[in-house]
């Protein structure tokens, strides 16, 4: 693999390789390790899951880290042709072009920033750093896109053994404010490419982008899933074999915190997560971090349904499977095996 943008991206082939490789991981196996290699993190939005795990994942690997935070660089303008009179000191063609001299990956996380939604859909910040770093890019979670997430998904998916052609249902829930796309994007096309039924069950007015459909349509004819939008609860959730809960923002309201929250005001009890959304062999996903008692009830968080503990494990072996993919096609070839754990 050279860098990952988007899952929906790499042949499902390579995707199920990988996944077996972070199932292998997870039992136990060995990382190659890549001596003298070096992987960049930089984190322009917060994180708690994603750093952890891939600092573990460096080191199993036996990589040096490069490893960034927005609060300690300088501000980076990603627009070309612009006068640099404003609070950005650097230009992205000089940061993501240096950092691509000091490491042999760069992972890089930048949030949507509702400014704009033309802006959001062109996800400047990430597709900038790819286009000037020089080096394979990781995107760890874009404005549109969170593929390492979807990557760890599928991963857990599988270790739990969802049925392939299993019902998958992406629920809205509400949350106090509009939250960016790349996660329920990210993770209605995994559903797609895994060849499930899936359903978008969510109020009328939050449904995903156009193109996003699209695109979740394209790789389910592939795949021989299914994608169909549904706002009536009991018929969305109706044999459910995972509920994905995630809040995100209306597409109309976008950058309107105040239009957004009077939206959504009438939604805050009725799409919070309960145990009676849940059938008899139901599992419950969420991404993390999540809100409890908001998005979903503790009861269903705290019990036997609930595999959110399974996908942040899962996290770290998907992502060890991604580098060791990347950097293998970059590595000479000279690769030794640490010993199982
Ligand atoms: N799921 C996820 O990406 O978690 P963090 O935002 O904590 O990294």
């Amino acid at each position: 693999m050279n860098g990952l943008y988007n899952l929906a991206d790499v042949h499902p082939s390579e995707l199920r390789a990988l996944v077996a490789r972070a199932l292998e991981l997870r039992r136990g196996a060995g990382a190659k390790r890549f001596q003298g290699k070096a992987l960049g993190l930089l984190f322009l939005s917060p994180s708690l899951r994603t750093q952890a795990s891939f600092q573990r994942a460096a080191g199993k690997l036996g990589l040096e880290l490069v490893h960034l935070s927005g609060a300690g660089i300088w501000q980076v303008e990603v627009r070309d042709g612009v006068v640099m009179d404003g609070i950005a000191a650097e230009h992205v063609r000089e940061a993501a072009a240096v950092l691509g001299r000091y490491v042999d990956v760069l992972a890089v996380r930048a949030f949507a920033t509702h400014r704009s939604l033309a802006e959001d859909l062109a996800d400047p910040v990430v597709r900038s750093f790819q286009r000037h770093a020089g080096v394979p890019v990781i995107n760890m979670e874009s404005a549109l896109w969170h593929p390492c997430q979807a990557l760890a998904d599928w991963t857990t998916l599988d270790q739990l053994g969802v049925p392939s052609d299993g019902k998958f249902v992406l629920s809205w829930a509400w949350h106090p404010r509009g939250l960016p796309h790349a996660v329920p994007n990210s993770t209605l096309c995994m559903a797609a490419q895994r060849g499930m039924e899936v359903v978008l069950h969510c109020p009328e007015g939050y449904e995903l982008h156009e193109d996003v459909m699209s695109l979740a349509d394209e790789l389910g004819a592939r795949s021989g899933a299914s994608i169909t939008t549904v706002h009536d609860r009991e018929l969305a959730l109706d044999g459910a074999h995972v509920i994905y809960a995630k809040s995100w923002g209306a597409l109309d309201t976008w950058g309107d915190a105040e239009a957004e929250a009077t939206r959504r005001a009438d939604y805050r009890d009725a799409w919070c997560v309960q145990p009676d959304w849940l059938g008899e062999n139901t599992r419950f996903f969420h991404c993390l971090p999540v809100r409890r008692n908001v998005v979903v009830a503790d009861a269903v968080l705290n019990g036997p349904a609930s595999a959110v503990l399974e996908q942040a494990e899962n996290r770290l072996h998907a992502q060890t499977a991604l580098l060791e993919s990347i950097l293998g096609r970059k590595d000479s070839g000279k690769t030794t095996t640490e010993p199982s754990r």
